[in-house]
């Protein structure tokens, strides 16, 4: 029902067929009533994920000059393009919310929205290119799956289409270790020091565990997750384990252990301090990330001034017309 009509129905009958929507499934599009709550819940995760993905192209970005070879730069950056669609996908979408542009990047700008933990790692070497696109690609993938069944419409349609690219960037990432891991020594030592620093940056990408996660709770009253942030984390640990035995890398884990009766692995505790360190600016590289974003940002006001002047005088031309 759209908006218009629920100005003649009472606010409890409104929620009540909203709750009934989402709990039969439907998916709940940008001209439905919804209630505020579930707005400014969906405008706080898709304009972080946007912005997660427009900042996680930096640290990937400066590797560009610096591939090892022209099929290597080629994919990378086809893989930052990638990136860079998947943000204006999702700001889009978020647009779809009554959430403008330049609010969502003034948000990030003001350190009132966050991005990912994972972007504020630096890339000191190729082989951190081959962690991140099989690491933190890999559990991207493993969180937007689930996010394809959101309850908001143009949500889930955007994580179906970023959903076909990043296995492409997971699988890039992954050739990229085992070409190392099948290299020289150094080539392994890097590849492996990769890993030990990768690694658990990559499981707190999932958020905090269950117990501990404020918005969850909604997420699910209203379908906005169909699976919890330990549901996802475990997925992506017995997903990737094998993967990484598989090449030779060794988990930085020292109580990592299968567990046969549940089938899947038990692992070590994470360092939440450090995840609450660098998600409130203080990680190795926020505040680079975000002078960069900020100078970029300034440095292209002039595109943003040419093509809204542009779009004014064809409207004009059309309104002169008619
Ligand atoms: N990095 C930064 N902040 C995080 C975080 C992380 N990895 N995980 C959780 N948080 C923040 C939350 O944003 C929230 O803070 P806020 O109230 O200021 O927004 C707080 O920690 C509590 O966490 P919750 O678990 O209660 O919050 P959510 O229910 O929003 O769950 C989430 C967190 C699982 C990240 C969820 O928001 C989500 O699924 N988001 C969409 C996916 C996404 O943003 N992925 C980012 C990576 S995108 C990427 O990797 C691109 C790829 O192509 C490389």
């Amino acid at each position: 029902m759209g908006n218009d009509q629920s100005t003649m129905v009472a606010p409890d009958e409104l929620l009540a067929r909203f709750d009934a929507r989402t709990a039969a499934g439907d998916a709940i599009e940008a001209k439905d009533w919804m209630p505020d709550a579930y707005r400014k819940h969906l405008v706080r995760q898709m304009s972080q994920h946007a912005h997660s993905e427009v900042i996680g192209m930096q640290p990937e970005g400066n590797w560009v000059t610096r591939a090892p070879s022209l099929r290597a730069k080629q994919i990378l950056l086809a893989k930052i393009q990638d990136e860079g669609g998947h943000g204006l996908y999702l700001y889009s979408a978020a647009e779809t919310l009554g959430i403008s542009r330049d609010e969502m990047i003034h948000q990030l700008h003001s350190g009132k929205a966050k991005y990912s933990n994972i972007f504020n790692y630096p890339t000191l070497n190729w082989a951190d290119i081959g962690a991140i696109g099989w690491l933190v690609d890999g559990a991207a993938i493993v969180n937007q799956v689930s996010l394809q069944r959101t309850s908001y419409g143009p949500y889930s349609r955007a994580m179906v289409r970023i959903c076909k690219e990043e296995s492409f960037h997971q699988r890039q990432g992954y050739e990229i270790m085992t070409y190392m891991m099948r290299g020289t020594a150094e080539q392994r030592e890097m590849a492996q020091d990769a890993m030990n620093r990768w690694w658990w940056p990559s499981l707190m990408m999932f958020g905090p565990h269950d117990g501990d996660s404020p918005h969850s709770a909604d997420a699910f009253k209203w379908k906005i997750k169909r699976h919890t942030n330990d549901e996802l984390r475990q997925k992506f640990i017995d997903k990737t384990v094998p993967q990484a035995e598989l090449i030779g890398l060794k988990v930085p884990d020292a109580d990592l252990k299968w567990n046969e009766e549940k089938q899947s692995y038990t692992y070590g505790k994470i360092n939440w301090d450090e995840f609450h360190r660098v998600i409130n600016g203080n990680g190795p590289c926020n505040k680079q990330r975000m002078e960069h974003h900020i100078k970029v940002h300034n440095d292209g006001a002039w595109v943003r001034e040419a093509a809204t002047a542009y779009k004014n005088k064809q409207n004009a031309q059309k309104t002169n017309l008619n």
